[in-house]
Parts: C-alpha cells; structure tokens; sequence
C-alpha cells in the first residue's frame, strides 16, 4: 500500500487566486492540489488534498490521518494563529507533521508571528508560494524513509 500524504489546507485557502493576490498570488487551491497529485505521482504516494472553513474538520482531519498512518502537510491559515483545538489534536495524534505558509508570516504582521503549530512540526515552509507545497512533500517523503 502507498503511504498517504493528507495535505490539510485552512480557512480562506479555498479563495487564493481571488483573495489578496499581492500576498498570495495568482494561484488557486485547485491548481495546488494538481501541482501537489503530479508531485505524489512521481514520488510515489497517494495524496489526500482537502481544505476547510471549519476548525473542527481540520482537528478530525489530524484524528484521521493519526489513525491511518499518514504523514501531514498542512498549511492551517488563520488557525495557526489561534488554535490552541489543532495543537491538541497533532500532540494527541502523534503524526509527523510539516506546516506550510504561501507567505512569509514573519515578515507579516505580529499577530502572525506566533504559531501554535510550529513546535509540534517537524518543519516550517514559509514565504515561498506554492513551491512550499512541493518543498513540504519532498520533505515528507525524506523524513519518511529515514
Ligand atoms: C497563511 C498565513 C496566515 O497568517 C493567514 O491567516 C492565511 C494564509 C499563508 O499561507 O501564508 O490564511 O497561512
């Protein structure tokens, strides 16, 4: 079986291409979530792409990818900031986690400097646009084999 890679993408990702494009760029979730399939395809791994408004559908989404064994990119948006439901839901999954920013949330305002995902990450990606997604992967994958 192909390990699974649940890609789990926040609140207002579902509206990139429209939303701030100065910030995000032009791109859009749909064109994401091809970038990242093309990429599993060649690595080798069955991609799980989804996005949510909800925070309670990204914390059953961390449950579920706990109890499948999957690795997780996620990229929580807004929730990163905040969301103290995610933090418990990675700890208490125990999943080997990548997060990801299209933006470099260091360089934004205060608010977005704090994550309360970050220290249960193996890594971070930030302020490389979509590529990030393709970064976090490949780093995934890497971790994965180790
Ligand atoms: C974001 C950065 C967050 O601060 C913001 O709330 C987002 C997107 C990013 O990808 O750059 O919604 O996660």
């Amino acid at each position: 079986m192909k390990q699974q890679i649940f890609i789990l993408n926040g609140p207002n990702l579902n509206m990139l291409g429209k939303r701030e494009p100065g910030i995000y760029g032009a791109t859009t979730l749909s064109d994401i979530e091809a970038l990242c399939r093309a990429e599993g395809e060649n690595l080798g791994v069955e991609i799980v792409f989804r996005q949510s408004n909800h925070e309670g559908d990204l914390v059953s989404w961390i449950q579920e990818a706990g109890e499948r064994q999957a690795l997780v990119l996620i990229n929580p948006a807004a929730y990163t900031h905040t969301s103290i439901a995610l933090h418990d839901a990675i700890r208490a999954a125990s999943v080997t986690l990548v997060e990801v920013h299209l933006s470099n949330i260091h360089a934004r305002e205060s608010f977005r400097h704090h994550s309360y995902v970050s220290s249960l990450a193996k890594g971070v990606i930030c302020g490389f646009g979509v590529d990030g997604y393709v970064m976090g992967l490949r780093a995934l994958i890497k971790l994965a084999s180790q």
